[in-house]
C-alpha cells in the first residue's frame, strides 16, 4: 500500500533529567562520538532530515554525513552523499544568506515556510533551497500533515526528525511519529525552560502514547542507547487503573 506520508524516526540525545539543551542553550552535541556515529547511520538510511526553525536558528547545522565510507555507500545506494536537508520555518530568518544550513555546497535543501515570510526573503531563500509555501494549522504553525504529504510526493519514504522539542511534539500530536532513538547522556542540565524531547502543550491523559522497546545498549561514555517503536494511538492507557498494584504487575513481573 502506498503511504501518503514518510516513515518518521525521531533521533534525540537527552540528559538523565530529560533535557535537550541547557537553559542558556550553550551546549550542543553532548552525546559523544558513539552518538554522532548513530546519528550518521540514521542519516545515511534516511531520504531526508527535518529540523524546526528553533534548531535551525540555535545550531545552524548543515545536516551532513561526515563518515566517508557511509557517504560513499549512500552515494551508490541513494544517489547522493547526504540526505535532503529540510526545515519548517513560518518566518524565515533575515540572515539566511549567512547561515551554514543554506550555504553548504554539498547539500540539497528544502524549506517549508508560510506567506508570513515576505516575498523578497522567500526569493532570497530560493537562491539556496527549494522553497514551498504551506498553509498554517489552527495553532498558527505550518500544517505538518501537508508538509508530510509533499515530502511523500517528492519520494521521501524515510524521514529522520532531529528536533527540537517543539517540532517533535507537534509531529507526535499529529500522529506523525513512528520510531524513536533516544540517547540518554550522563549529564544533568535542570531548568524548567530547558527544551525536552517533546515539549509543546503535552498530550492529555487519554492520548498519551505507549512505546515498544526494540533495543537498548550501554555506550562507552556512560550513555544508554534506546530504540523504541510507537504503538498505535489506540493502545493508550485505556483501562489503566493507575494503582500501585497495576504498576508492579506490569513492570516488575
Ligand atoms: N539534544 C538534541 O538531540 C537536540 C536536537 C535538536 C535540537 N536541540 C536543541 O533544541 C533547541 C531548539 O528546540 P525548540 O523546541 O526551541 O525548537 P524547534 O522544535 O527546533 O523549532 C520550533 C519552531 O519550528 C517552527 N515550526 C514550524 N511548524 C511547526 C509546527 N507545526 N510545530 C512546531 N513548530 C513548528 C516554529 O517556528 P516558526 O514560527 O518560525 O515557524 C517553531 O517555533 C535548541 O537549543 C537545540 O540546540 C537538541
Amino acid at each position: 500500500m502506498q503511504r501518503n506520508r514518510p516513515w518518521v524516526t525521531v533521533n534525540v540525545a537527552a540528559t538523565a533529567d530529560g533535557k535537550l539543551a541547557p537553559v542558556d542553550r550553550g551546549l550542543t552535541n553532548f552525546g559523544g562520538a558513539e552518538d554522532r556515529a548513530l546519528m550518521e547511520q540514521l542519516r545515511a538510511a534516511a531520504d531526508a532530515v527535518l529540523i524546526g526553525s528553533g534548531t535551525l536558528k540555535a545550531e545552524d547545522p548543515p545536516l551532513l554525513i561526515l563518515n566517508q565510507a557511509l557517504r560513499e555507500a549512500r552515494q551508490v545506494q541513494r544517489g547522493g552523499p547526504h540526505p535532503l536537508n529540510v526545515t519548517v520555518c513560518s518566518h524565515l530568518p533575515a540572515t539566511l544568506a549567512e547561515m551554514r544550513f543554506f550555504l553548504h555546497p554539498e547539500t540539497e535543501k528544502l524549506v517549508f515556510t508560510s506567506v508570513q515570510t515576505p516575498p523578497e526573503l522567500r526569493a532570497l531563500a530560493a537562491r539556496y533551497a527549494a522553497v514551498e509555501v504551506v498553509p498554517l494549522d489552527a495553532a498558527g504553525h505550518l500544517d505538518l500533515a501537508e508538509v508530510m504529504r509533499r515530502l511523500a510526493e517528492k519520494g521521501v519514504q524515510n524521514l529522520l526528525l532531529e528536533g527540537g522539542g517543539e517540532l517533535n511534539f507537534s509531529m507526535l500530536a499529529a500522529g506523525l511519529v513512528d520510531e524513536l532513538y533516544l540517547t540518554v547522556c550522563p549529564l544533568l542540565f535542570g531548568g524548567r525552560t530547558a527544551p525536552t524531547p517533546f515539549d509543546g502543550e503535552g498530550l492529555p491523559t487519554s492520548q498519551v502514547r505507549r512505546l515498544d522497546l526494540l533495543s537498548y545498549r550501554p555506550g562507552h561514555q556512560g550513555q544508554v542507547f534506546l530504540h523504541y517503536r510507537l504503538q498505535s494511538p489506540d493502545a493508550n492507557l485505556a483501562g489503566h487503573k493507575n494503582t500501585d498494584q497495576d504498576h508492579h504487575a506490569e513492570f516488575e513481573s
